[in-house]
């Protein structure tokens, strides 16, 4: 069997083996120039084309993180109050950051109207009562209404739901009567629709659909003499981790977004408000890579398993999506004829992580490396087997410095209240 790619040693300019040396593993290591030259490329594109870029913190969010993203261009969208509470404390400006998320609590509405973020993308009709009811105490809070348009994006077509198949936003039918809400709150100013369509899109077309029904509600809401300045259209830009993977023409794709905006703002005799997107995965998904060591190469039946140091707890996509992460064996030189090999985790499950062709002298003591582990991977980690969580390790020019350090046992057991 053919080698499926070349073994990458070294992250950041720091060669793998080391790295697992310094932090052990498994270990999750971002590679900070490819991270940083995705954030240039989506601001050098936004600054071109007069989009508004917000990083999608769910993806992956730290405080070392933040404090570079702190840095650049760009905005930041948080979800919680503990997304918050993490760009906070790396002193991300407020007046850089969006409040998202589907059933915000009265805490969350009120750090908002207390000035913590810059504005709120509101989910429903019961959450615009209680920000009108709690932004009353406060300076007026900008909003942005979240529509449900209706669209599922698959990777090369979009169909129109309906709507009614996504808890998410405002359905279609329901957007007039909460913009005449909103404009008779005087603790609120409606500046935007959003719509987030879904995740790995690798086309235009879902984006321009959805844009095309904001822009109607964007006119309806001009004939009510409520101009509405922005639109965003949510993230999901494709990343593909399979080395021979797709590729998405962000450049193609974010011109085509404006050409369609204008076009369509001609077409309905509207100005054309200021677009926004909210990329996590494109921007952090390929900066990172999971590090394991592999435990044991043992066949079982027809199949040769290797059982690594890491499992479903801190890698949880392959088990809930059926992501593909690339596995490339890496830290000595190997054979180059390779056998498809099953990757499992150690934990009480069938945890496979991955199905691919590795060295066929892979064994015990090897690392393996999982590519564009980067975005929900250790956002998504948990204590699965009461496993620590790894390290976050930021690797670039050369250098590394753990950005998150190893869960110890004691911190396993911090919150546990022992006696009777
Ligand atoms: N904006 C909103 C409102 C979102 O809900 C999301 C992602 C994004 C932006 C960023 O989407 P991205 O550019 O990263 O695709 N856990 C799943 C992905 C869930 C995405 C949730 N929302 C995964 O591991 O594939």
């Amino acid at each position: 069997m053919q080698a499926s790619t070349n073994a990458a040693h070294a992250i950041g300019g720091v060669d793998v083996a080391a790295l697992a040396s310094a932090y052990a593993t498994p270990l999750l290591a971002l590679d900070t120039d490819v991270f940083d030259a995705a954030v240039a490329r989506f601001a050098e594109l936004g600054a071109a084309l007069e989009i508004d870029v917000a990083y999608a913190g769910k993806a992956l969010l730290v405080v070392a993180l933040a404090e570079r993203l702190k840095k650049t261009p760009l905005r930041l969208d948080v979800c919680s109050l503990g997304e918050l509470h993490t760009a906070e404390r790396a002193g991300f400006p407020a007046a850089r950051m969006v409040l998202h998320g589907c059933g915000k609590t009265d805490e969350e509405l009120a750090a908002a109207a207390g000035g913590r973020v810059a504005r709120v993308v509101v989910d429903h009709r019961e959450e615009l009562e209680r920000l009108a009811e709690i932004a009353q105490r406060a300076a007026p809070v900008e909003i942005l209404l979240r529509l449900n348009p209706g669209i599922e994006a698959h990777t090369h077509a979009y169909v129109r739901t309906g709507g009614e198949d996504s808890k998410f936003g405002f359905a279609l039918g329901d957007v007039d009567a909460a913009i005449e809400r909103a404009l008779g709150a005087p603790a609120l100013r409606l500046v935007g629709v959003h719509s987030h369509l879904g995740s790995n899109i690798f086309e235009a077309t879902p984006y321009e659909a959805s844009l095309s029904i904001a822009l109607e509600v964007c006119a309806r809401a001009a004939g009510r003499g409520a101009p509405i300045r922005e639109v965003i259209v949510g993230g999901g830009f494709g990343v593909d981790s399979h080395p021979n993977g797709e590729r998405l023409d962000l450049a193609a794709t974010l011109n085509a977004l404006v050409a369609h905006l204008h076009k369509e703002a001609r077409r309905l005799g509207v100005a054309a408000p200021r677009l926004g997107i909210e990329p996590g995965r494109a921007i952090v998904a390929a900066a990172g890579t999971s590090l394991y060591r592999v435990v044991t190469v043992k066949r079982q039946g027809m199949r040769r398993f290797a059982i690594v140091d890491g499992s479903l707890a801190d890698n949880p996509r392959p088990a809930i999506y059926g992501a593909y992460h690339h596995p490339v064996a890496v830290g000595r030189a190997f054979a180059a004829e390779f056998e498809e090999t099953t990757v499992c985790g150690r934990s009480c499950e069938n945890d496979e992580l991955v199905v691919a062709p590795l060295p066929l002298d892979l064994r015990a003591g090897d690392l393996l490396a999982l590519h564009s582990t980067g975005a929900y991977t250790f956002s998504m980690a948990s204590n699965y087997n009461r496993f620590p969580r790894p390290p976050v390790v930021f690797a670039g020019g050369g250098r590394h410095r753990a950005v998150v350090r190893r869960e110890s046992l004691d911190d396993l057991v911090r919150n546990d209240v022992a006696g009777e």
